[in-house]
């Protein structure tokens, strides 16, 4: 039955929601699985998986203003616990999840769980990235029409970031696009989020790896052994992974409609 905390404006999608079998869902110990939540499927997540929430994630949920930022956090947070689940053949409503005190979440309970895990979303999609005993970062940003550059970015940036965005100027929205989400997925899967010091860290392109292949750095230092790269998914979005593991095997999984 469907919980009362989630608002549906199209019954009957959640017979459509399509996921595979729990038991047939690996995570081989050197892959990493990107899933893709797209807005046509937040309320089919919701109507199937909401019941698994815990109570202070339905409080959660029940703050948010606007009925879709509801829906949202409650299909992407469902979903996470139903992956979650799959990965520690567990039931999604037994997991219990803290936050670090800079807001990252980590799985307590099961405990000494070694699943690696990081979401993102923007207007419209939802990342959420899986590995095991890792550290991972994913982060999504769709891109915003007439963007102002200037300014964006200042104190987050590093002088190198600075420069290449400089360099792209006038049409420098890409690049800060690009630098942006780069940045954030890595300092999501090093836990602070920019509330670290997101300046002392430098992305950049891997000419040696290839297109879409970057590279982090510490204060002029290389970070090596990690996999860090960009995600295409068209025109409109950007969004970046970054894995401290070298050589990583990612692959995209979609939730899907019937
Ligand atoms: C937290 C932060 C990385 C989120 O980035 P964003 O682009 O606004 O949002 P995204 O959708 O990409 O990411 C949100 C997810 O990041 C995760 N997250 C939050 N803090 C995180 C951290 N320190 N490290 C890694 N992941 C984090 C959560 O899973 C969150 O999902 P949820 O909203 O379903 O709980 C960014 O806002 C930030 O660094 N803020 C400064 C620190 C801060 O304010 N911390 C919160 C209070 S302690």
């Amino acid at each position: 039955m469907q919980p009362d905390f989630v608002t549906t404006r199209n019954a009957g999608h959640a017979a459509s929601l399509v996921l595979p079998e729990p038991n047939r869902l690996s995570l081989p110990q050197s892959a990493v699985h990107v899933w893709v939540l797209n807005d046509a499927l937040v309320e089919p997540v919701c109507s199937a998986l909401a019941h698994t929430l815990s109570p202070d994630e339905r409080q959660r949920a029940q703050a948010y203003l606007h009925e879709w930022h509801r829906n949202d956090f409650i299909a992407r947070r469902s979903l996470l616990r139903w992956l979650i689940g799959c990965y520690l053949t567990c039931k999604p409503e037994s997991l219990r999840f803290s936050v670090t005190p800079f807001g990252k979440p980590v799985v307590q309970w099961p405990r000494a769980a070694r699943i690696a895990f990081s979401v993102s979303h923007t207007d419209g999609m939802t990342l959420l990235a899986f590995a095991w005993s890792c550290r991972i970062g994913v982060d999504v940003e769709r891109r915003i029409d007439g963007l102002d550059v200037g300014g964006l970015g200042r104190g987050i940036f590093s002088l190198i970031e600075e420069a290449a965005l400089d360099r792209m100027r006038p049409d420098a929205a890409a690049t800060l696009l690009s630098i942006w989400t780069r940045k954030e997925a890595l300092l999501k899967a090093l836990g602070t989020g920019l509330s670290g010091e997101p300046s002392a860290y430098t992305t950049e392109d891997d000419l040696l790896l290839g297109a879409g292949r970057w590279r982090a750095s510490h204060r002029g230092k290389t970070i090596s052994g990690w996999t860090c790269l960009d995600l295409a998914f068209g025109a409109d979005v950007r969004a970046a992974l970054a894995v401290s593991r070298d050589g990583a095997r990612v692959t995209l999984h979609r939730a899907r409609h019937l």
